[in-house]
C-alpha cells in the first residue's frame, strides 16, 4: 500500500525508537498491549497536572472532569458505532466489566436457561459466563473449534443455540489464532430464538471498525490499551438493558445510565488517554481522506487503510513462516479466507518451545509473546497446553522490513 503514511504514524510513537542490545526493537506484542502515541501521554499528563478532580461539583477542575467523561463517551460511541453516548460504560478493563455484566444478567436467569460460550475465546469471555451460569442454575453449552484452521463451523454454532438459549458470548477476533468470527450471523441466529449476544471486541478493536448496529449485538466490550490508548475498559450495551438490569451498586451512586454501572471513582486520566487514542485514529482517517468528514467517517477511512496495510504484512508473515521446516501455524493459512483473519499469527516448532523461541527473539529486540495468552480453552483444544504457542501480532505501526527481519532471525534461531 504505497500511500499509507507509515513514516508519519511511526514518528508519533516515541516508544518505537527503543534499542535492545544494539538492535532497533520490533514490537510484535500488540495483542498484549500496544504502544501509545505522544498525544495519549500528553493527554494523561495534562489531565493529572491541570484538571485532576472528582466529579459533580461546580468548581473548574470538577466541571472539566465531567466534560472529559462525556466527551470520551461520545468518542467511544463513534468508535463502536452507536448513536447514544449514554450506552457507553467505563470500567477498569474488559474483564471486570464482563464479570459485572455477567453477574447482573445471572440475576435474571434460572434453571432451564442455557448460556453459550466458545472454545476459541479469551478466558475473559468464557469464565464470567460459566460462573454466571453456575450462580443462576443455567446450563453451559460450548461451541467447539475446528483445529484445522481454528474456525467455528456453522453446524456447531447452530447445534449450540436453541429456544432455551439466553446468552451467546462470542469473540469478534481471536487473540490466539487471529480468526475473525461471523458475529453478524451469530447475532441473527441468537435473536431468532430470543437470546442476547455479548461480543468481546478487545482483539478486533485495533484492526477493524467496530459497528454494533451492523453486528446487531446486544453488548460489546473492548479495551483502550490495545488500540494505542490507556488501561481503560469500555462496555457498550443497549440503553434499555443498561437501565433495567439489576447491577450491584451503592445506595449513594446514581441510577442514571450509564453511571449506575460505573462503580466508585473512575480512572479519569485513562479516559483522557482513551479520547486521545481515538483522536489518533481519527487523525489518520482525516489525513488519508483529506476531507472535512465526521469522526465516525474518519475512523471508517482509518480502519479501511489499516485493514489493507495490516493484511499485506500478515500474509507476508504467514507465507514466510510456511516456508520454514518444523513450523506449524495455528489458524487460517489459506489466502482465500483472508477476510476471516486478523494479523495475529501463532505458531509452534517441532523441537524448540515457544518460550525458548520467544527468549531468543527478545535477546535480539523482538517482542513477541509465548504461552496461551489466556485463550486457555483454545490452547487446550489444540493440545498445546502447558506450553502454548509463540504469537506475533502486527499493528498499524509495524512494517514489512520488520516482518522480514523477524523471519530472517527466526530462521537463524530455528537452525
Ligand atoms: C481477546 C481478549 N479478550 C479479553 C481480554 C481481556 O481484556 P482486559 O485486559 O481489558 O481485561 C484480552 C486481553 O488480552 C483479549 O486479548
Amino acid at each position: 500500500m504505497s500511500d499509507y503514511p507509515i513514516a508519519e504514524i511511526r514518528s508519533l510513537f516515541p516508544g518505537l525508537q527503543r534499542q535492545v542490545n544494539g538492535n532497533q526493537a520490533i514490537f510484535f506484542d500488540g495483542p498484549g498491549g500496544s504502544q501509545s502515541p505522544e498525544s495519549v501521554g500528553d493527554a494523561v499528563k495534562h489531565y493529572l497536572l491541570h484538571q485532576n478532580a472528582n466529579v459533580g461539583m461546580s468548581f473548574a477542575t470538577s466541571k472539566e472532569t465531567d466534560s472529559l467523561i462525556e466527551e470520551t463517551m461520545r468518542a467511544c460511541a463513534d468508535f463502536v458505532g452507536c448513536e447514544d453516548y449514554r450506552e457507553i460504560v467505563f470500567g477498569q478493563n474488559m474483564t471486570s466489566l464482563t464479570i459485572q455484566l455477567a453477574s447482573a444478567l445471572s440475576r435474571t436467569w434460572g434453571p432451564g436457561d442455557e448460556v453459550v460460550v466458545t472454545r476459541s475465546d479469551h478466558d475473559a469471555n468464557v469464565r464470567p459466563w460459566v460462573l454466571a451460569a453456575q450462580w443462576s442454575g443455567a446450563t453451559v453449552k460450548w461451541i467447539d473449534i475446528d483445529p484445522g484452521d481454528c474456525t467455528h463451523k456453522v453446524g456447531t454454532i447452530d447445534e449450540s443455540i436453541n429456544e432455551s438459549t439466553v446468552m451467546v458470548a462470542i469473540g469478534a477476533a481471536s487473540n490466539f489464532s487471529g480468526t475473525i468470527n461471523d458475529v453478524r450471523g451469530i447475532c441473527s441466529k441468537a435473536h431468532s430464538v430470543g437470546a442476547e449476544v455479548f461480543v468481546d471486541a478487545v482483539h478486533y478493536a485495533p484492526h477493524a471498525l467496530i459497528d454494533v448496529r451492523d453486528m446487531d449485538c446486544d453488548y460489546l466490550a473492548c479495551s483502550s490499551y490495545k488500540f494505542f490508548g490507556t488501561h481503560q475498559g469500555i462496555l457498550w450495551g443497549r440503553f434499555g438493558r443498561l437501565a433495567k438490569l439489576p447491577v450491584a451498586k451503592l445506595r449513594v451512586s446514581s441510577e442514571e445510565v450509564p453511571y449506575r454501572w460505573m462503580t466508585g471513582t473512575q480512572g479519569h486520566e485513562s479516559m483522557a488517554g482513551t479520547l486521545a487514542a481515538i483522536g489518533h485514529l481519527e487523525w489518520l482517517g482525516r489525513m488519508i481522506s483529506e476531507e472535512n468528514i465526521s469522526r465516525r467517517e474518519a475512523l471508517r477511512v482509518a480502519f479501511s487503510a489499516i485493514e489493507e496495510y495490516e493484511s499485506e504484512l500478515c500474509w507476508r508473515m504467514i507465507e514466510g513462516l510456511k516456508k520454514m521446516d518444523g513450523v506449524k501455524i495455528w489458524g487460517i493459512t489459506d489466502p482465500s479466507m483472508k477476510d476471516m483473519r486478523a494479523p495475529t499469527v501463532s505458531f509452534t516448532h517441532h523441537s524448540m518451545t515457544a518460550e525458548e523461541i520467544g527468549g531468543a527473539l527478545a535477546d535480539q529486540g523482538i517482542f513477541a509473546w509465548a504461552g496461551n495468552f489466556y485463550a486457555l480453552e483454545l490452547s487446550e483444544a489444540l493440545g498445546l497446553e502447558p506450553e502454548g504457542a509463540l504469537r506475533v501480532g502486527l499493528l498499524h505501526y509495524n512494517t514489512a522490513e520488520e516482518v522480514d527481519s523477524f523471519l530472517r532471525l527466526l530462521s537463524d534461531i530455528l537452525e
